[in-house]
């Protein structure tokens, strides 16, 4: 039993290397996808067969999907779209995917937005952000580093709320605690450090995520669900070398105890692999999760992830801010997928395209588990469908020039 839960815990490193390297390459006969799936899914059904009959949907309701274009729930009315005028909130690493968004969507609802970037003077990581719609009006650029106390506190001075989405996500660490552990976790404590110091300030949202929740001893298998009281085990991701899990999990941790210390109203917006458009002209490493099956990997890894719109997620964060109830923690996944699940959606999607056929390992497929939506619906989000979510990203690397070089998938 403990076997079978190392394997499932053991996903996130599996993800990391393969997100390092796309070409993972195994030779030897293996069996083939269909063959390991019909195995798999014999062992889901024999678990829980509504979940089970669920990884199926995927490929039903892909038609459907594609066909019924999703309606946003943001569909702001007029007045809506202005509920921040006159508020002013600070965006901490303002310049990427997921807070490019954030900051989008609030410059679109009318607030002024000081966001911090590493380098503002780099054009890459601020152009795409003075471009945005009243960003000319309402946009202030202020340079910031996780690593220096103090940095963020012109920044957060006189704002409203706090949106700290800044911590590196990656995985060729040559130095974790230079390189993840430190900036995710001073990082933290010095942007809320910096909050507390702000009178101003009335609630704190921290981009956290799923890798916070998840990653723990217990199994996760199609009639499990995950949700917000579940906590990663810091022990297991020191073991397992999960660098970046570990990052995430102290982070929070940090805080949780931090505010709670200091009296600071801080929510905590938990996203799985987020995907969908990319703003920002760099290729991120979730949306690099999908370009990697596209450009030309021989094989897809052994591994189940939740996957979510990055519209979504910044959404979220603004409703988390907005509205006066919202408390804790929001896991966020639209869909538990495995990698053979989404190179099959990439393949209804775009017949042409040339994407792996084998999975980088003969073992049987990583389970998929389920996660609660319950409380990210009292924010208001019906999430988008991860076949257009797929579909949005597939063309954005597109337009980007992320697919081509070196594969025929243009
Ligand atoms: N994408 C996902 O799938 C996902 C899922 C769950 C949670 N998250 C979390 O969401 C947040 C944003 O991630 P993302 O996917 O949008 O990644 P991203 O595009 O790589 O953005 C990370 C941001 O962190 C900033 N940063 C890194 N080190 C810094 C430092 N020392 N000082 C100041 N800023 C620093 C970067 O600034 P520069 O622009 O200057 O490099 C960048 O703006 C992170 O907290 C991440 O853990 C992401």
């Amino acid at each position: 039993m403990k076997t079978a839960r190392m394997v499932v815990d053991l996903s996130f490193v599996g993800v990391l290397l393969y997100l390092s390297s796309s070409k993972t390459k195994k030779n030897g006969v293996l069996p083939t996808r269909d063959e390991r799936k019909r195995v798999t899914q014999r062992k889901m059904y024999a678990w829980d067969p509504p979940a089970a009959a669920k990884s199926d949907e995927i490929r039903s309701e892909t038609a459907l999907a594609l066909s019924q274009p999703h309606q946003p729930f943001f569909s702001f009315t007029a007045t809506e779209t202005m509920s921040g005028a006159g508020k002013t909130v600070c965006v901490t690493g303002a310049s990427g995917y997921i807070a490019s968004w954030i900051v989008k969507f609030l410059l679109e609802r009318g607030y002024t937005v000081k966001a911090s970037v590493r380098d503002p003077k780099d054009p890459k990581k601020t152009d795409h952000l003075l471009k945005l719609d009243g960003a000319k009006e309402r946009l202030h650029l202020f340079k910031a580093n996780l690593l220096e106390d103090g940095s963020f506190d012109a920044a957060v001075d006189g704002c409203d709320g706090v949106f700290h989405t800044a911590s590196p996500f990656f995985i060729n660490a040559t130095n974790p605690q230079a390189e993840l552990l430190d900036p995710a976790l001073k990082g933290t404590l010095n942007v809320l450090a910096s909050c507390s110091k702000a009178s101003s300030v009335k609630r704190v949202v921290v981009t956290s995520s799923m890798a916070a929740v998840s990653y723990n001893r217990r199994s996760r298998t199609p009639d499990v669900l995950v949700d917000e009281t579940w906590y990663s085990d810091p022990d297991l991701c020191q073991e397992t070398k999960s660098w970046y899990v570990l990052s995430k999990t102290l982070a929070e941790e940090a805080a949780w105890k931090f505010t709670k210390d200091k009296g600071l109203d801080m929510v905590t917006i938990n996203p799985a692999m987020v995907i969908g458009p990319l703003l920002q002209p760099t290729l991120n490493t979730s949306a690099e999760a999908i370009a990697n099956l596209v450009n030309g990997s021989q094989t897809y890894p052994n591994l189940t992830f939740g996957w979510v719109n990055v519209k979504d997620v910044a959404n979220a964060h603004i409703q988390a801010f907005e509205i006066p109830s919202a408390n804790g923690r929001y896991c966020m996944v639209e869909r538990v997928a495995h990698y053979s699940d989404i190179v099959e959606l990439l393949h209804k999607l775009y017949p042409s395209f040339h994407l792996p056929q084998k999975c980088a390992d003969d073992k049987p497929f990583v389970p998929i588990y389920q996660v609660s939506k319950e409380k990210v619906k009292s924010l208001g989000i019906d999430y988008i469908p991860i076949e257009q979510s797929i579909k949005e990203t597939v063309e954005s690397l597109k337009e980007k020039n992320f697919i081509g070089g070196g594969s025929s998938n243009m």
